[in-house]
């Protein structure tokens, strides 16, 4: 074994030494734990302002066990934590430098192997990005799901079902009372969204790329397997030390899009799409947007679970969860077989013989469970740069479709004018959402599935074309076009788009276009300001250096790695 890292620290036999170490024993550590065992980090994201999370200290302790058993050294450490639910503006906005806490933390401590525990919405890219740019031997383990809600004998899916009722209390279906009713009903056990939300899928990400051992995706937050995983996970890692094993060489080209498929394949989030773009920049893999749409959009969706079908990731896991999948794309031809992962096993060899137990859940390649559903990009004179649509979560009928904008400047002009009776729009318009993107919110929040205004919900429409700068949750759906790049905010054509324009929409063609002739264009792009940039601080420098959601909206100066080499000591 090469001569570990963190020996740089605590195998000195001088006085930096004597500090290194005098220091840690007063936690009661003996000597010879400081004589040459592999130092496992685990970064924890445990919060109870994250309540998808409030339970990985628990795990940590499981993950500790296999780092013990198998010879290593483990030290828990926190990373800033990002709970998707409260933490407002939004959490996008601070998922670049939480990867800059976890690139740090890596880097400045005496860490030879690092566990990353992952769970909440941003907690899995942030961590992911953050180990990439040190590339040490590297393995996620996510928190797990929770177990399905249950409400009124039907289940009900994180977010996705946030959404319908909400639907159903503006059209007048359901009471006030039965909605918050449902409120302790939905959410019932530790973990993170049930549905295939952002979480769900990034974990599935996280298993698709070879970040962890398989199974990891699925396997409820409340289930004993997940604490024998974390246990696993632990063992492997300082084998993984041993064997020099790093992110490099797991999340490859291959890797990706073996992950884009998979994410089709899943229904999964069009988040996913910016965080892998990002995550690719990190490790020096060029993923182009375009990429999503060329490998995945055409891809079957075989996964029956919210937002796009009825199941939730409990029913994913007792139907056999990611592993059923792979073998699936495997089998159909869709798989970088070769693709190696963090058992030191290629997915082909992890996957081969793995059973499936429900095809009412997981569909087979041969006959899915909705054809051509992955994500497709979109490009034209409204975005450019490009836009992606979920094909799983929209309407086939609105997929070609012309119609009138209805523009709302900001998320506040949306809301203050979509449940006025008098609003000038019915279900043949397009509603259109601008400064909502990485500058204009800032951060991009989840915000581009629009709620439909009330009186055509009423009327029994469920479903409208709507565009916007702004990304949405994993959980919801609809013919939802976001991403839309350069946001209004850069001076994209978003910008420009006035009440009253044509816009035209053509996913079978990847088009996305605004109908108003050039020199109409030019004149309103002359009367157009950007905004002021914010004063100071964490905000001030995200504006001046965030990317278009094309790129992956990580910071400019972040894209890449600096590996992890020792600094200079500290006196
Ligand atoms: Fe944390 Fe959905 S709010 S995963």
């Amino acid at each position: 074994m090469k001569k570990l890292r963190s020996q740089e620290w605590f195998g000195r036999q001088d006085r930096d030494g004597f500090l290194y170490r005098s220091w840690m024993k007063n936690q009661g550590w003996p000597h010879d734990l400081f004589q040459g065992r592999p130092v496992i980090g685990i970064c924890n994201t445990w919060s109870e302002l994250t309540p998808c999370n409030a339970h990985f200290r628990e795990i940590a302790e499981w993950v500790k066990r296999g780092v013990w058993e198998a010879g290593g050294f483990p030290l828990e450490f926190p990373v800033m934590s990002l709970g998707e639910v409260l933490l407002r503006p939004t959490a996008m906005l601070f998922r670049n430098l939480a990867s800059m806490d976890v690139e740090e933390s890596i880097r400045g401590y005496p860490l030879d192997g690092v566990v990353l525990l992952m769970g909440c919405d941003k907690t899995t890219p942030s961590l992911l990005m953050g180990a990439a740019s040190c590339d040490l031997p590297t393995i996620g383990l996510s928190g797990g799901p929770m177990l399905s809600g249950k409400f009124h004998g039907r289940e009900l899916g994180s977010g996705t079902g946030v959404w319908q009722m909400c639907e159903q209390v503006s059209s007048g279906k359901m009471k006030l009372e039965e909605f918050f009713e449902a409120e302790s009903c939905m959410h019932r056990s530790k973990g993170h969204c049930m549905t295939m939300g952002t979480a769900s899928t990034m974990a599935s990400m996280v298993e698709a790329l070879g970040m962890s051992l398989p199974g990891n995706a699925a396997i409820p937050a409340v289930d004993a397997r997940r604490h024998t995983l974390a246990h696993m996970t632990g063992r492997r890692i300082v084998k993984m030390v041993e064997e020099d094993l790093r992110m490099s060489q797991i999340i490859t080209r291959d890797a990706f899009e073996n992950a884009i498929r998979t994410n089709a394949a899943i229904g999964g989030s069009t988040n996913a799409v910016i965080h892998l773009i990002a995550l690719a920049g990190r490790i020096g893999v060029h993923l182009a947007l375009q990429d999503w749409d060329r490998l995945g959009s055409e891809m079957p969706c075989l996964v029956d679970l919210q937002p796009s079908g009825t199941h939730l990731m409990e029913d994913f896991f007792y139907a056999g969860g990611v592993p059923a999948v792979l073998r699936e794309l495997g089998e159909a031809g869709a798989l970088h077989r070769g693709a190696l992962t963090v058992n030191g096993h290629s997915v082909w060899e992890n996957v081969a013989e793995a059973p499936c137990w429900n095809r009412e859940v997981i569909h087979s390649f041969a006959d899915p469970f909705k054809p051509n559903a992955g994500i497709a990009v979109l490009q034209g004179n409204l975005a450019p740069d490009g836009a992606v649509i979920k094909l799983s979560a929209a309407s086939p009928h609105l997929l070609q479709h012309r119609g009138r904008a209805v523009v709302f400047e900001s998320i506040e002009d949306f809301h203050g004018r979509i449940n006025d009776e008098s609003l000038d729009i019915d279900e043949s318009c397009v509603m259109v959402l601008k400064n909502c993107g990485p500058r204009g919110y800032p951060g991009m929040a989840e915000v581009g599935n629009m709620a439909l205004p009330p009186k055509l919900l009423r009327k029994g429409v469920t479903d409208m074309v709507r565009i916007s700068d702004a990304r949405m949750s994993g959980t919801a759906y609809g013919t939802v076009v976001l991403h839309a790049c350069p946001e209004a905010a850069a001076g994209g054509p978003l910008a420009l788009v006035k009440t009253n324009d044509t816009i035209a929409l053509d996913v079978p063609n990847r088009s996305l276009c605004l109908d108003v002739d050039d020199a109409t264009l030019a004149s309103r792009r002359a009367q157009w300001k950007p905004p002021a940039l914010p004063d100071r601080g964490w905000i001030r420098l995200y504006v001046e250096h965030v990317l278009q959601a094309n790129l992956g909206a990580d910071l400019d100066f972040l894209v890449g790695g600096s590996g992890a080499p020792v600094a200079r000591d500290t006196h």
